[in-house]
């Protein structure tokens, strides 16, 4: 296996549409430290530090068919994220969107202001973020007013309250002109809810992504940091491969980072190397046969739950998505994998 040879030892990525080829990468580094301290994009902010709070979201694309051209587009905690972790990725941060100081700002900044959903400001940024993952997916067109409630289970804001916040975000759903107070369970005491229904069907805007990257090809990375060094293979082989070279503790399997981030954050763990599992193509298959479903290690919560709508005459999968209601949060669910959470919930 011709490690060394064939890995790269540099990160390329864009940011707001701007690419960027990073030499000089630590794998320590978090993607919410790299876009505020070497970027200066301070929008994005620093609340838990642990996928908590969600004022870190961010959003990140990249094209997982290049047959067909079709872009993922995420929103994830930028405090979870390694920096490098967002190889071959489009990232965009509120500055992204839309400035005051340009006067260009993006339809989901205007409502949040419209609504006055905003007071000291410190989680609008993750608010704004959410909100344009979820107006912007793949399903947009169709968002219901509960489907938008439920996509900022991963935000929390200390002082406006949520009404406003999920009335400025529910003036997107199709659904919106369909309420009725007087025969609704719950009173409508809003004072903002009635303006809603005066946004439908107005159109939103998607960031392009990045023509480069559509060619992408991913490779090997092997970048030596200062304290901990970044393995990403692309293949089982070299994975298998590395884990050999490293076994033990001499190197740490990493997917979404939701759990070893905690670890080494609050527990103070050290690992020499991380070996991002990310990219092998194995870890990501689902299959279904007559009398078992066959789910990936690597396979995300969010990419399990869009399988799942598809084998709903199941009721194992019809209870599985049940289930998701109480799960994380969007931005966790985004990034976390199934091997990831049976690892880490195993008792010490
Ligand atoms: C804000 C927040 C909310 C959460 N809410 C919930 C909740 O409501 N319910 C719940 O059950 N959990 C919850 N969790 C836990 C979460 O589900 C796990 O952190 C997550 O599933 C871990 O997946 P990961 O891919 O991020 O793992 P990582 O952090 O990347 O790895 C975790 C561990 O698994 C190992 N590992 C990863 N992949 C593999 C593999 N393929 N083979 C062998 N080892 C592997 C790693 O070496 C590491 O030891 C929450 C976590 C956060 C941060
Ligand atoms: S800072 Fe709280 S979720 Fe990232
Ligand atoms: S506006 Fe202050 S935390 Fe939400």
């Amino acid at each position: 296996m011709k490690e060394t040879n064939t890995s790269a030892d540099f990160l390329l990525f864009y940011v707001n549409g701007k690419e960027i080829i990073e030499r000089h990468a630590e794998p320590e580094w978090t993607l919410l430290w790299y876009l505020r301290n070497k970027l200066k994009l301070t929008g994005s902010k620093l609340g838990c530090g642990e996928g908590g709070c969600g004022a870190c979201t961010v959003s990140i694309s990249h094209c997982i068919d290049k047959n067909t051209g079709e872009i993922e587009h995420r929103t994830i905690n930028g405090c979870l994220a390694p920096l490098c972790s967002v190889d071959g990725c489009h990232v965009i941060t509120v500055e992204g969107l839309g400035s005051t100081n340009k006067s260009n700002l993006h339809s989901t900044q205007t409502r949040l202001a419209e609504f006055y959903a905003s007071q000291c400001g410190f989680c609008t940024p993750g608010m704004v973020m959410s909100l344009y993952g979820t107006v912007t997916s793949k399903d947009a067109s169709n968002l219901t007013m509960a489907d938008i409630e439920e996509s900022f289970d991963g935000n929390l804001c200390r002082c406006t309250g949520y009404r406003p916040i999920l009335d400025a975000a529910k003036s997107f759903a199709c659904d919106i002109d369909k309420f009725n107070a007087e025969k609704s369970s719950s009173p409508n005491t809003s004072t903002t809810f009635d303006k809603c229904a005066s946004f439908l069907g107005q159109s939103i805007d998607q960031i392009p992504f990045p023509e480069k990257l559509r060619d992408h090809q991913p490779q090997s990375i092997q970048i030596k940091g200062s304290s901990m060094d970044w393995y990403r293979p692309i293949t089982l082989t070299e994975l298998i491969h590395l884990r050999q070279k490293y076994p033990g503790d001499e190197s740490k399997l990493i997917f979404g980072n939701t759990r070893v981030q905690f670890e080494r954050k609050v527990e103070q763990r050290t690992f020499p190397r991380l070996i991002s599992i990310t990219h092998v193509k194995e870890l990501q298959e689902m299959k279904r046969t007559d009398d078992s479903i066959y789910l990936g290690a690597g396979v995300t919560f969010t990419r399990l739950k869009s399988q799942l709508m598809d084998w709903k005459d199941n009721p194992i999968c019809h209870a599985l998505l049940d289930q998701f209601k109480h799960f994380a949060s969007t931005q966790i669910r985004n990034v976390a994998s199934l091997g990831g959470h049976i690892i880490a919930a195993l008792p010490k």
